[in-house]
């Protein structure tokens, strides 16, 4: 019997490499019960089942997709070979159907598939994508496959679990701040949910840049006061033209001249601190003391880095660390 599953509303969450912890947090924090990640070599991958939460309320990942069909292996057979004996136009047909149904943005007649297969497989990511556009042309005659257009298909593989799914959102377009050096959004999501940030909670971002830290927290976690700091005269016109209308208090100064005693007394310290490659690092005895200094205390601090000076930092602080990717570079997240 084929292992293939195919339940309703299942859900396929991409997030960036090493960044799967803060969706996590996410999902914990709205609710969504079990245990839910699976790993790919190089993303991560959460299957939760989102119950009511909307896939486009969720601030971190990446992609969010509809499972289509997923398939484990069996005894005698991968994960692979599963879930192409489970590719049946006509279920093909309906699940994609329903799937575009609560999708927004999809074009009509038209599709991409993108294929990930890790491992020894059965096989290779490319046999793997012609089965699936066989299966796809059979489900929907009229259909043409083009470059990342239409409907979005994505498969990621591995011998232990296989899933083919449809995309319904992903967040990793949008505002980057128009800048070398900005945030993404969505990854500013995953620093704000890793501190806690929530409704009217404050937070303090001593290196905003273009502000997309502070922008998320106002927009996406309704938290304020959200208070900010930029050297570079024009990161800051640019933050200021980003936040207005949020009620941001951001100022063009270096934090090194900012009294810190102004900030409320539980703020919450996040920040994406400069890195050493694009702007001039920030020293770890400076980022140490004002993790250790008023109002924080050694707490309320989440960090993102280098991995080099996240071990500095998380040694003198006591803060914990965790690798991730930015943009394929490598960098820590120091929080706690
Ligand atoms: C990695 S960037 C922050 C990017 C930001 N998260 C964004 O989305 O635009 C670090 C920023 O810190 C600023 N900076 C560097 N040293 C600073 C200092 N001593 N005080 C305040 N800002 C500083 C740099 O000009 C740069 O814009």
């Amino acid at each position: 019997m084929s292992a293939v599953a195919e339940s309703e509303a299942k859900i396929l969450l991409t997030t960036q490499p090493g960044w799967a912890f803060a969706t996590i947090e996410e999902l914990r924090g709205l609710g969504v019960p079990g245990r839910f990640p699976r790993y790919h070599r190089d993303s991560s991958l959460l299957v939760p089942d989102l119950g009511k939460t909307e896939p486009d309320e969720l601030g971190t990942p990446a992609i969010v997709c509809g499972i289509v069909l997923d398939a484990g292996s069996t005894g005698r057979d991968d994960a692979v070979s599963e879930l192409t004996k489970g590719l049946k136009p006509k279920a093909l047909k309906e699940k994609t159907l329903n799937l575009l149904r609560g999708s927004t943005g999809a074009g009509h007649r038209r599709f991409s598939i993108s294929t990930e297969a890790y491992g020894r497989t059965t096989m290779h990511r490319k046999q793997l994508a012609s089965a699936i556009e066989a299966a796809v042309k059979a489900a929907f005659p009229r259909w043409r496959r083009a470059p990342e257009a239409g409907a979005r298909f994505l498969c990621k593989a591995d011998p232990e679990y296989a899933v083919l799914a449809l995309q319904l959102h992903t967040n990793l377009g949008g505002d980057h701040g128009e800048r070398p050096g900005s945030l993404r959004e969505h990854l500013a999501a995953g620093l704000l949910t890793i501190a806690g940030a929530s409704r009217d909670s404050a937070v303090f971002d001593p290196f905003m840049g273009t502000g997309t830290i502070l922008k998320v927290a106002s927009e996406a976690f309704r938290a304020g006061p959200t208070i900010g700091l930029e050297v570079s005269r024009d990161t800051y016109e640019e933050a200021e033209r980003r936040l207005k209308g949020t009620g941001s208090n951001i100022f063009n100064k270096r934090f090194e001249d900012f009294d810190m005693r102004s900030l409320p007394a539980d703020a919450n310290l996040v920040s994406n601190v400069p890195f050493g490659r694009r702007f001039p690092r920030a020293s770890s005895e400076v980022l140490t003391e004002l993790v250790n200094g008023s109002p924080f205390r050694g707490k309320r601090s989440t960090l993102l880095m280098s991995r080099e000076q996240a071990m500095e930092v998380s040694k003198e602080t006591g803060l914990r660390s965790r690798n991730v990717l930015v943009l394929g570079q490598p960098a820590s997240i120091v929080y706690g």
